[in-house]
Parts: C-alpha cells; sequence; structure tokens
C-alpha cells in the first residue's frame, strides 16, 4: 500500500482517488499522528498544505523516517518542506503561481516523467516558491515562470513536484502518479473491486463467525452494498432492518423491499409511517424535525433489532470519507474527543460494530455494488437524505402533503429518468413550499400551493451548480405536475448554486 500523509491540502483525498483509480490501495493518515509503517509499505506520498513552510507554526515532519526508506513524493507543500529542510530555500513568489502552467524543459530520463512531454500541461497553486536546492537535487522539470517545478534527491528514490499532479487540469497527472507507484514504488496495481470483495468477504467470516449482525437498510447504495457484502460473507446470520418512516418517495418502500427480497437478503420491512409523522406533527424547525426523525427512527430500530436473539455486531454502510481523520489547523484541543454516556444509548448502539465498506471511496463503494451484480437502478440512485420528504416539505408536515409531495416528485423523477437525464444530474428532487398563489383553471380562480423542482450537478454535495435542465423537459414535467396532481397550480425551477445556496431548502 502506499500511505499519504495528509498537511492539511483541500486536495489530499482527490490524491488518493487518483492512487485508487490506478488500482493501487492507498490510506490517507495525518501527518502528526503516523500510521505503522511494515513492509506493506511500499511508498509514502506528502500533500500539499494551507501553510506556508515558513511560517513557524507549520506542520513538521522528521524526514529521516522517510528519506531513503520509502520511495517517495512530495506534492507542492511537500516539495517545499523537503527542499527547505535539506539547505534548500523557500521564499514567496514574486509572480502569480496559480493556475495552468507548461512544463518546458522536462529531463526525459527521469523515471517519475516518462511518458509526459514538453509543454505538458499542469496545475500550480501555491504562494511560496522554491528559490534554491542543494547540491544534491537535480532540476527535472520547469515552467516559463517555476524553475524548480520537479526535483529530484540524486541516488534516492525521492521525487518532488511543485504542482498538483491529482487535479484534471495536470494532463499528465496521471502519468506521474502511475510512474511513481509502478516503476518507482513497484506496485502491483492489483486493487480491483473483485480483490477488494475476496479479501474482505474472508476477513469478515474470520471476523465474524458465526455471530449475527444486524443492519439498517436505507435504500442507499452504501448500506445496500455493505448488506450484498456481509450477505455473502455469513448468509442468513445477517438480519436487514428496512424501516418505513412515511417520508420515502412514492411506492419506494415496497419496490426497494422487493429488490432486497429478490437479492436474496434476509430483510424484514417495518411500516413506522403513522409513529414517525405522529411525532412530527406541528413541526415546522428543519433542526427539530431532524431530532425527532432520529429519535424515533432509533426507537424503532432497537425494538427490532431485540427480535433478532443473540446478535452480537451492528453492521453499517460507513465508507472512507467519514472515517479520514482530518489535520487539525486550531492545534491540539479542537481534536480531543468529547465523553459520553455509554450506559445512556439504545442497546443496538452497544452492539461491537461493523463497516465493510470504511476504506472506500463512493465511487468504489458503487464498482463494488455493480461487481457483486446489483442491479443499476440502486447503485445508480441519487442520493436521498435520511429526514426524506420531511425537509424538502417547508414548514409542518401532514400526511396530506407528504402525497402531494409523492406524486410531484414521482412525475419529475420519472420524466427525467425517461429523457435520460437521471444520469446526468447528481441529484433532484421536488420540494414542497408553504407558499399559495393565485392561478386559473377552466373558468375557476385556484389558490393552491407551489413546486419547486431542483436539480443538482455536484461531485461530492459539497459545492454544487444548478442543472441546466432544457426547457422543453421544464415544461412538460410542469404541465404534468399541475395536470395531475391536485392542491399544486404553480411550478418553479430553484436556479441557486451551492454555496451561497444549499442543495436541499431545509
Ligand atoms: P445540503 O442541503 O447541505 O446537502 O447542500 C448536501 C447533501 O446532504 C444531503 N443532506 C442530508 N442527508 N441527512 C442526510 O442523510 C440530512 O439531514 C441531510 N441534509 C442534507 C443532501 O440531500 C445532499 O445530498
Amino acid at each position: 500500500k502506499i500511505i499519504i500523509l495528509d498537511f492539511g491540502s483541500q486536495y489530499t483525498q482527490l490524491i488518493a482517488r487518483r492512487v485508487r483509480e490506478l488500482s493501487v490501495y492507498c490510506e490517507i493518515h495525518p501527518f502528526n499522528h503516523l500510521p505503522v509503517f511494515d513492509d506493506t509499505v511500499k511508498g509514502v506520498i506528502f500533500s500539499g498544505s494551507p501553510y506556508s513552510v515558513r511560517q513557524t507554526d507549520a506542520p513538521q515532519i522528521n524526514l529521516s523516517l522517510f528519506h531513503n526508506k520509502f520511495p517517495l513524493l512530495g506534492v507542492c507543500y511537500g516539495a517545499q518542506y523537503i527542499a527547505q529542510h535539506s539547505g534548500g530555500e523557500v521564499v514567496p513568489s514574486t509572480i502569480r503561481e496559480y493556475g495552468r502552467a507548461n512544463l518546458q524543459e522536462i529531463n526525459a530520463q527521469s523515471p517519475l516523467l516518462k511518458g509526459i512531454g514538453k509543454d505538458s500541461q499542469v496545475w500550480m497553486s501555491h504562494g511560496d516558491t522554491i528559490a534554491r536546492i542543494p547540491d544534491n537535487f537535480d532540476i527535472i522539470a520547469s515552467t516559463d515562470t517555476v524553475k524548480v517545478a520537479a526535483y529530484h534527491v540524486r541516488d534516492s528514490k525521492t521525487y518532488c513536484i511543485q504542482f498538483h499532479p491529482e487535479v484534471t487540469h495536470s494532463i499528465d497527472g496521471k502519468q506521474l502518479l502511475q510512474n511513481f507507484l509502478v516503476d518507482i514504488c513497484g506496485c502491483k496495481q492489483d486493487w480491483t473491486p473483485d480483490a477488494f470483495i475476496e479479501t474482505t468477504i474472508a476477513a469478515l467470516r474470520e471476523k465474524l463467525g458465526n455471530d449475527k449482525v444486524v443492519l439498517g437498510l436505507s435504500g442507499g447504495v452504501d448500506s445496500s452494498v455493505a448488506a450484498v457484502l456481509l450477505h455473502q460473507a455469513i448468509g442468513k446470520n445477517l438480519h436487514c432492518i428496512f424501516v418505513d418512516n412515511g417520508l420515502l418517495r412514492k411506492e419506494e418502500f415496497e419496490q426497494v423491499l422487493d429488490s432486497y427480497k429478490h437479492m436474496g437478503l434476509n430483510v424484514k420491512g417495518i411500516n413506522a409511517k403513522d409513529r414517525f409523522l405522529g411525532q412530527l406533527a406541528g413541526i415546522s424547525d428543519p433542526e427539530k424535525k431532524r431530532k425527532t426523525i432520529g429519535r424515533v427512527f432509533i426507537e424503532v430500530f432497537d425494538d427490532a433489532a431485540h427480535e433478532v436473539q443473540d446478535v452480537k455486531w451492528l453492521g453499517q454502510g460507513t465508507i472512507y470519507p467519514d472515517v479520514i481523520e482530518s489535520v487539525s489547523v486550531k492545534g491540539p484541543s479542537a481534536t480531543i474527543k468529547s465523553h459520553h454516556n455509554v450506559g445512556g444509548l439504545p442497546d443496538f448502539m452497544k452492539l461491537k460494530v461493523v463497516e465493510p465498506l470504511n476504506t472506500l471511496f463512493k465511487d468504489e463503494v458503487r464498482r463494488v455494488g455493480k461487481t457483486l451484480g446489483i442491479n443499476d437502478s440502486l447503485i445508480g440512485r441519487h442520493p436521498f437524505p435520511g429526514p426524506g420528504l420531511a425537509i424538502r416539505i417547508l414548514g409542518d408536515i401532514t400526511p396530506e402533503k407528504v402525497a402531494i409531495l409523492q406524486e410531484a416528485d414521482a412525475i419529475y423523477i420519472n420524466n427525467l429518468k425517461a429523457s435520460g437525464w437521471y444520469d446526468k444530474v447528481w441529484q433532484a428532487g421536488a420540494i414542497f413550499l408553504p407558499v399559495q398563489s393565485v392561478g386559473v383553471m377552466g373558468d375557476e380562480r385556484t389558490y393552491e400551493n407551489v413546486i419547486c423542482l431542483r436539480a443538482v450537478t455536484s461531485v461530492d454535495g459539497m459545492t454544487a451548480d444548478w442543472s441546466h435542465l432544457p426547457y422543453e423537459l421544464l415544461a412538460k414535467i410542469s404541465n404534468e405536475i399541475i395536470n395531475n396532481v391536485k392542491g399544486i397550480n404553480r411550478v418553479v425551477y430553484d436556479i441557486s448554486s451551492k454555496p451561497p445556496a444549499t442543495i436541499e431548502w431545509e
């Protein structure tokens, strides 16, 4: 495996994803919390950082642990750090070094730059520049403005680059990473979905033996893939619970439950609609809605989990981005965990936790799911928030509003699917606005509610753009909703990006 040491760069996860795309397993660890470096480690990458190496409180690391012990690739801050701490000099740059640049001079003999030609476009993003390198460092690439764009420490496997190979604007970034991983570190590129499935199933069998596991399914990709993996490992000892909170999409509970059963999962569907909607009645505040739904879910799930005799484990679909320990930029106090009272937790939360996907990124979960034979309609589903339609009905929630929103949402989503747009947007949904407006139907004046349509493109939900759906498609959806959904006489489209708006309205 490859260890990526994180110095706090916004691009660290992207480096890890690129390495994984090259079928090499890697892990991210904070620079100040080092993992064990045994002989499974084939190479080390130092990430960039928001800090300047010239700052007195900049992240520090003992280079002698790595240099000449492992192949080492320093990126941006990593490159500057290694230069500065080996006798070179880093100074603030006098010219703009942000954005696209082209490699002008390249040492074609360098294994790091194999297959990368002159003029190759790279992405720069740094405020400092390496002004001087030690005598035993060789520059292996330069741009017009950055003399030390890449260097090699003579007689070693330490390579450093000032630019970011992980962003797609660095056209040959993937080739460079492959050169480092395969030619310099000797990695085999055998981290594939098949290999993951095989080793994970073996590890789960070893870990769980004859124990029973209970797992909550949500209809989403992560919990579904986790369930199928666990099922292949321990079969009927996996007990799945799928709760209908009354806030799912139209007919979603029945359809998804059906497909789970088809996959052979041992799944219990629980209709708790009335319990959720009863507890939500009269609540308008978004955070109170979320808390209420969370509390009722725990109660319902705990009851259901109690029905499984002698259960020892709680299965969860946690994925890698949720468990990566982030570098604290506010000093050690920010990383102190609050103490919690285990005695007050519901029983299922006292179970041991098994998380078979906690080393995978989302796109890898999808690939593993596909390889496991889970059908595309489940794997390709848009993200859907845990509180479901509750946070898409602004204001208080009633069964009537839920029914109206389910109808409008179904028309919207079906049209996206039929037109081929469903797979082009990252997430889409309809929102029920607490606004009434005047309309006219036939000779009648109406005074009814408004539905807002939302569709966004995004990579991870952190930032998002509104999708430019064709006018004709929006017109068709609007007509169908207004003509078929009683209680709605107006449809609007949300053209806000995130930030400053959010994807959901609540
Ligand atoms: P926002 O609205 O913050 O949403 O831009 C980003 C992503 O998170 C989802 N989301 C939630 N998911 N529980 C969830 O499980 C929630 O309370 C919640 N709120 C937002 C949202 O659907 C989008 O994918």
